[in-house]
């Protein structure tokens, strides 16, 4: 048996339901991409799975290239998780980031991203959104560098990572980029449900792929409550996204 398929620990992501589906969480040390429309809840998703990283005693660092860090904290004080004392006390970091200059500075550290990650000594990272990343070249030998020099960067860390990414508005099961998907070690979609009359009625969320891991591969309903993302992983699948 070679060592990567020496079955990994699990890392709880934090949202009650997915962890059912996965068997206990993410395979730790991956990267898992969480894709969906705008508004699915990818950002909360996000800052979910660190908080609940914080409150394990672990250490975490959310790397924004979207949202201020004023914008995100709000949302985390919204769902109640204790973000200000996380980031007062050091258990959290929120980066914000410009994409400009991050494309820029990932050409030129290369590895060094992943020893800088290491330093921070954090345990979970987000980054939100490689897709801005993306927007940002048109050259697809280009985009596929970046984005493996980041999934490798984060993997070097040993942290266990979460990258969300847009999904394509026509082809709502993949993501705007077509090549998140092929970096990362897990998929999780997160979509809309619409009714007959094709109005959405609801979110629903797939386990799309999880190295490693023998997860469920049905549809399920969640809902974004006052506490954050809940998974119903004993629903029936009803098909969709
Ligand atoms: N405090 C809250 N309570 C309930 N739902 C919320 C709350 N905050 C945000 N939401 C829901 O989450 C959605 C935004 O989630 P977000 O993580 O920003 O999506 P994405 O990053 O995928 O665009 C909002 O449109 C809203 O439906
Ligand atoms: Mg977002």
């Amino acid at each position: 048996m070679s060592e990567s398929d020496v079955p990994r620990p699990k890392v709880p992501t934090g949202v009650a339901g997915l962890d059912e589906m996965l068997g206990g969480g993410f395979p730790a040390g991956s990267v898992v991409l969480v894709t969906g429309l705008p508004g699915t809840g990818k950002t909360c998703l996000g800052l979910q799975f660190l908080l609940s990283g914080v409150a394990h005693g672990e250490k975490s660092v959310f790397l924004s290239l979207e949202e201020d860090v004023p914008q995100l904290t709000e949302t985390a004080r919204q769902f109640h998780w204790p973000v200000d004392e996380a980031v007062r006390n050091g258990s959290l970091k929120i980066v914000r980031l410009d994409p400009k200059e991050t494309r820029q500075s990932l050409h030129r550290i290369q590895g060094e991203l992943g020893k800088e990650l290491e330093a921070l000594g954090a345990t979970r990272i987000v980054l939100d959104s490689v897709s801005l990343l993306n927007m940002l070249s048109d050259d697809e030998p280009g985009r596929r560098t970046t984005l493996f020099a980041l999934a490798g960067a984060c993997r070097a860390s040993g942290a266990t990572t979460v990258l969300t990414a847009e999904a394509d508005p026509r082809h709502p099961e993949i993501t705007r980029d077509g090549l998140s998907e092929y970096v990362s070690d897990g998929v999780i979609l997160l979509g809309y449900r619409t009714g007959g009359d094709g109005h959405r009625v609801g979110l629903s969320l797939r386990v799309l792929k999880m190295r490693r891991t023998a997860h469920v591969r049905t549809v399920q309903p969640y809902s974004i409550g006052p506490n954050g993302l809940v998974v119903d992983a004993k629903a029936v699948d009803f098909g969709g996204p």
